[in-house]
């Protein structure tokens, strides 16, 4: 292999709290060992565009707090087809980009696996989305901010919901994945938690309200993923309204809000983390790794092993006291 001179660091897919402190860590560390960066801005579209930044330590300045990414995301289908690529490989070779670092989620991971292997490239990849969905860390960036955020709300709607006597139906955030539901549903003390992970039947849903009501509960909250399959929050509201009416029922989806906002410390750190780490591994000669968070040790798998595993981050005990918790 090549000795690299000059990594290109980009953020693709949605947008998750954290790439910016990451991102920080790539361009210090690699600048730290001696080593050029390009930003590419928008992603695998920046590559098909041509759109790189020269980056140095004070690029990266004041950036450790913000939400979103300087470098901007994007999904491109264009870098899909073989034609897209091969114009992405002409353009990067041209600016001297010779190492990649990716932080998005599997469809990233997807892109820069393919095109290392169509053009001998090293890449590593960083696990970035708010929906803690990727095999090979325990955590993703955004996840923690995007409970945080999801917390401060159903705290909000819970003085709301105890005020009117009212039942909420939230939905959150996650695609196919209940991460987020389950950790905000026990973090904010909702009464029922729903999942794409474990079905639940409307009646079961109905018979745990109708304990809450026995239980004499003045405020009900039922988190919904948005993924889980019964339709969706105002599907879920008008078919609970249809058989149990006994609270005034509303709706809140939370949307992009989950997205946004300063990281949390925790995702700061990691993101440092896992930032210095993906440039260390691509300076030891590795390539096609996702760097990720195991226990409290950072840790690499193949990106194809990452790709083609299901995160499975629902520990059957939190799924138990979310219930046990909620009497
Ligand atoms: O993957 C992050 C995520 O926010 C998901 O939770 C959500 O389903 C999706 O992205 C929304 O995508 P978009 O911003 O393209 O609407």
């Amino acid at each position: 292999m090549q000795k690299i001179k000059r990594i290109g660091v980009f953020t693709s897919g949605g947008d998750a709290p954290g790439m910016n402190a990451c991102i920080r860590a790539v361009v210090r560390t690699a600048i730290y060992n001696k080593l050029e960066v390009s930003g590419i801005i928008q992603g695998y579209q920046g590559m098909i565009d041509n759109h790189f930044v020269d980056m140095d330590s004070r690029s990266v300045c004041n950036i450790i707090q913000l939400g979103g990414t300087i470098l901007k995301t994007a999904r491109c289908s264009e870098f899909r087809t073989v034609e897209g690529r091969k114009k992405a490989y002409d353009n990067l070779k041209a600016a001297g980009i010779d190492a990649l670092v990716g932080i998005g989620g599997d469809g990233t991971f997807t892109g820069i696996e393919i095109f290392s292997r169509e053009y001998d490239i090293p890449v590593v990849g960083i696990p970035g989305t708010i929906d803690n969905d990727l095999y090979g860390s325990d955590f993703t960036l955004g996840f923690d901010t995007a409970c945080n955020t999801v917390i401060e709300a159903i705290d909000k709607i819970r003085d709301t919901a105890a005020s009117h006597d009212r039942l909420f139906f939230v939905e959150v955030m996650g695609r196919d994945s209940g991460c987020i539901a389950l950790n905000t549903g026990i973090a904010g003390g909702a009464e029922a938690i729903l999942m794409p992970e474990k079905a639940t039947a409307i009646d079961d849903l109905i018979e745990s309200l109708e304990g809450a009501v026995a239980g004499k509960k003045s405020s009900t909250i039922v988190i919904i993923a948005e993924g889980e399959q019964n339709g969706g929050a105002y599907n879920i509201a008008q078919r609970v309204k249809a058989k149990f009416n006994y609270y005034d029922t509303k709706v809140t989806i939370l949307g992009h809000l989950q997205r946004g906002g300063s990281p949390s410390s925790f995702d700061r750190v990691l993101a440092s983390r896992l930032g210095f780490s993906a440039v260390n591994l691509l300076l030891s000669g590795e390539s096609r790794k996702v760097v990720g968070l195991k226990g409290n040790e950072i840790h690499h798998v193949p990106i194809e092993e990452s790709i083609n595993n299901k995160a499975f981050k629902l520990a059957p005990d939190m799924i138990e006291l979310s219930h046990i918790l909620a009497i």
